[in-house]
């Protein structure tokens, strides 16, 4: 479809700087065609007034467990251990076929409202995330979490399954899905499994998606076992050596920076499952200053309890202030670049995260006469400390359009509702 934006304020990026010009952009099929001037040849088949509005690319959420959002609120205020192993995977394992297909889409609902048009996800059922996502309109990189010793049969039969859902799905929905494989951690997968994960992953020409350096538990559990870091031990199975996205890295030395660093690991950071978790602050200036890859992530609403980016950009942009008693820590520009840029760098999508010519259609409409976003002095500013998400009209996935005027775009919101409610209350959530 044609689609002419009018007249909206556009967040560009250039020059590793973001501006605002006001622009009319033009959508043919699942690309921006002009920022600027409306190409004489270009005639529209749908036009949206961006007249008061903000025109951002869409979030980018460089790590979720979406089908999590079962288990939103039920989870709470509990250490890491207590909420992994005492009530997370019990309520896991009372899930049947079909629960985490609800429960994706759920969290698709949750991230489209809020701006989100792409997403990293790691889960435990293999095609049923696929297939929400090929309905629902959103792209994702899915990876399907990986747990197993040496070449134990649990581990080989998981990474079979993660193998075979790739060769099922990789490039559908015109090209909105594709993946990498997911060894969940150092301390549910030894080195010995990593490495063969590692090798399909070199075979299918994909990246890892990892959880590293997330608790302190971890980290001794680690040094008690192989005698270093977590980010060390996974430096010498040469994982590294592949794209890698590794969630959370919160407690790192020195050292560890620098091996992400010249390694090229792309860091999600988690802030407010962190937090939440009371795992703790990942260093994030100081992996910025290293040069290290920044991108952003909610976890899943299990330690969250939302997959809003919103409140993450503002988590992200606030905490580290704080913490670290320098009011430019992480700046509003820096937090949008992290969301975006940095998140579609990581995910290996050069395709996404800005708006140019040439780039894919993935755009987040935001209102500007909203009461907090009033008035307009600094729209950077804005989008980091006074959005909550909510402001979020209009969205485009690979041009088309998913939510209008804040409606949803065939899907049925109130059957998903319906539905994961039943499964929450079925499992004891
Ligand atoms: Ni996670």
């Amino acid at each position: 479809m044609r689609i002419l934006i009018e007249k909206a304020d556009c967040l560009i990026y250039e020059d590793n700087d973001f501006n605002f010009k006001n622009s009319d952009v033009c959508i043919d099929g699942d690309l921006i065609v002009s920022v600027g001037k409306i190409p004489e040849s270009f005639s529209a088949e749908g036009v949206i007034d961006g007249r008061g509005k903000l025109l951002i690319p869409g979030l980018i959420n460089a790590h979720t467990h979406a089908y999590m959002t079962i288990f939103r609120n039920s989870a709470d205020d509990l250490m890491f251990n207590d909420w992994l192993f005492g009530r997370i995977l019990p309520m896991e394992d009372k899930l049947e076929d079909g629960d985490s297909y609800w429960g994706t889409m759920l969290g698709i609902c949750e991230m489209i409202r809020t701006g989100t048009t792409c997403y990293l996800d790691m889960y435990i059922k293999g095609d049923e995330n696929a297939r929400a996502v090929c309905e629902s309109g959103i792209r994702a990189v899915l990876s399907r979490g990986l747990v197993g010793k040496g070449n134990d049969k649990d581990g080989a039969m998981r990474l079979r399954e993660a193998v075979d859902e790739i060769s099922r799905w990789n490039g559908k929905g015109n090209g909105r899905l594709s993946f990498m494989l997911a060894p969940h951690a150092p301390y549910t997968c030894d080195p010995d499994y990593i490495k063969i994960v590692m090798q399909s992953a070199k075979e299918l020409g994909i990246g890892i998606n990892t959880h590293l350096s997330e608790g302190r538990v971890e980290i001794k559990e680690i040094y008690e076992k192989y005698g270093c870091s977590p980010i060390k031990l996974i430096e010498k199975t040469g994982m590294f050596s592949l794209k890698t996205v590794a969630a959370h890295c919160v407690h790192l030395s020195d050292e560890d920076i620098e091996i992400l660093a010249e390694n090229k690991v792309s860091v999600a950071t988690n802030p407010v499952s962190n937090l939440k978790l009371a795992n703790g602050v990942a260093p994030v200036p100081k992996l910025l200053k290293a040069g290290v890859n920044v991108c952003l992530g909610t976890d899943g609403a299990a330690s969250n309890n939302t997959l809003n980016l919103f409140r993450e950009l503002s988590m992200l942009t606030l905490i580290h202030k704080g913490v670290n008693e320098d009011s430019q820590a992480v700046s509003a520009k820096e937090g949008i670049k992290i969301a975006t840029v940095n998140g579609a760098a990581a995910l290996g999508l050069d395709g996404i995260g800005q708006i140019k010519v040439g780039m894919k259609a993935d755009l987040a409409l935001i209102d500007l006469n909203a009461v907090n976003m009033v008035p307009n002095n600094n729209p950077v500013a804005a989008l980091a400390y006074s959005a909550n998400g909510s402001e979020v009209q209009t969205v485009i996935v690979n041009g088309e359009i998913l939510m209008e005027n804040r409606e949803l775009k065939g899907i049925d919101e109130e059957r998903i509702r319906y539905e994961v409610a039943g499964i929450a209350k079925r499992i004891g959530a």
